[in-house]
């Protein structure tokens, strides 16, 4: 049995209370579905801002209906502590997952996304530390990197933040590191990168790219790809982020406690390469699809060229060994992708 196994055995023998915020988004809903399998009990927070009653509508057709009774939702707003506080109350571990993403929004809207990254954050771990829980999750980014050119990204070695959203999650691991220091807490931040995979939002301004393509490729819309497709990204599926929140969530190793890890899988895909694979995947149910070519237009400002995780520390530290590359994760996606469009 592998680590990760075991994790989740001991979990079922002696489940724990978690708390996910931002439950009904793409990662949080994802994350609902692994630990009521597991026969966890679950308290969520979501304000519905970029998340959808029917990602838990999903959620609670893949479980069984004494899993789902384990389920307590709260429809509320982390930029309000009183709501934060009702949350947390009994938690064992916070897995802390609301915030605004995209970085194009940040640059369009950075008020906003100051309220919901950092009040929100300072709001959600404050409310944790008086609750006492023991355990601190959070989603972090590799937007931290910014202007770092080192490749891979090393935890350690991070640069100039590229936008106002990479300036929240360089803040939110301070915010982590300070309340680790002065009030011991247990805080884990999980920088990801390029997370994709079931219920990810393929719609609106800001989606990501892997939802917008194979729904614009199936309807037959045009693709854009902003620069030359040279762009590279360490793609992640979902379900070896479920992993890293797992074991971080139930690490007994004090040293991986009060840390950073990169998640990801630690391989290269440039976009073109994914326009490719996608079309592959696309074209055997939609053929018309398979003769499609995109448009390229200019670079997005904010973006970061090339993005690649160097993941040794979450390996040695958390023992995470991702079980999806790119292309597994893609066969498991394209199939929730295809159904939903
Ligand atoms: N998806 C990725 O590739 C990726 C990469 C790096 C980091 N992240 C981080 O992972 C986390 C989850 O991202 P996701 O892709 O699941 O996004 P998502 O937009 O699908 O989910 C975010 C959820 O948080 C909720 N939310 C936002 N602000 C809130 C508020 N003030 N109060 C209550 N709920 C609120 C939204 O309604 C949504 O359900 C975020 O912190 C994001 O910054 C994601």
């Amino acid at each position: 049995m592998n680590h990760y196994e075991k994790v989740k055995q001991t979990l079922r023998e002696k489940p724990k209370v978690w708390l996910i915020t931002g439950v009904a988004g793409f990662i949080g809903s994802n994350l609902l579905e692994a630990l009521l399998k597991l026969d966890q009990k679950v308290i969520g927070i979501d304000g519905f801002l970029t998340g959808h009653h029917r990602n838990l509508d999903e959620v609670r057709s893949l479980v069984s209906p004494s899993q789902w009774a384990n389920f307590t939702f709260h429809e509320g707003d982390i930029r309000d502590l009183e709501a934060c506080r009702k949350a947390a109350n009994g938690v064992d571990v916070v897995l802390h997952q609301a915030a605004l993403g995209s970085v194009p929004r940040s640059i369009e809207n950075p008020i906003a996304t100051n309220e919901h990254n950092l009040t929100g954050f300072l709001n959600v771990i404050v409310a944790a530390r008086d609750a006492k829980v023991k355990r601190f999750v959070f989603a972090t980014s590799s937007s931290v990197y910014g202007d770092h050119p080192a490749l891979p990204k090393i935890e350690d070695q991070i640069g100039n933040p590229l936008s106002p959203y990479a300036v929240t999650k360089q803040v939110n691991e301070k915010y982590a590191s300070v309340f680790s220091r002065v009030y011991g807490m247990e805080c884990i931040g999980l920088r990801y990168f390029n997370v994709f995979g079931p219920r990810q939002d393929p719609d609106g301004p800001y989606a990501a790219v892997m939802p917008k393509w194979f729904a614009g490729l199936i309807s037959g819309e045009e693709i854009f790809i902003n620069g030359d497709g040279e762009t590279s990204r360490d793609f992640c599926f979902v379900e070896n982020v479920v992993q890293a929140n797992l074991l971080a969530g139930c690490t007994e190793n004090p040293e991986a406690v009060s840390q950073v890890y990169n998640i990801a899988y630690g391989g290269r895909t440039t976009l073109n390469e994914l326009f490719d694979l996608i079309r592959s995947i696309v074209s055997q149910s939609h053929p018309e699809a398979g003769a499609k070519k995109p448009v390229y237009k200019d670079f997005r400002p904010g973006d970061i060229r090339h993005s690649l995780a160097n993941i040794d520390k979450a390996k040695s530290l958390l023992e995470y060994a991702p079980q999806y590359s790119v292309k597994d994760g893609m066969e498991k996606a394209a199939e929730w992708y295809l159904n939903y469009t």
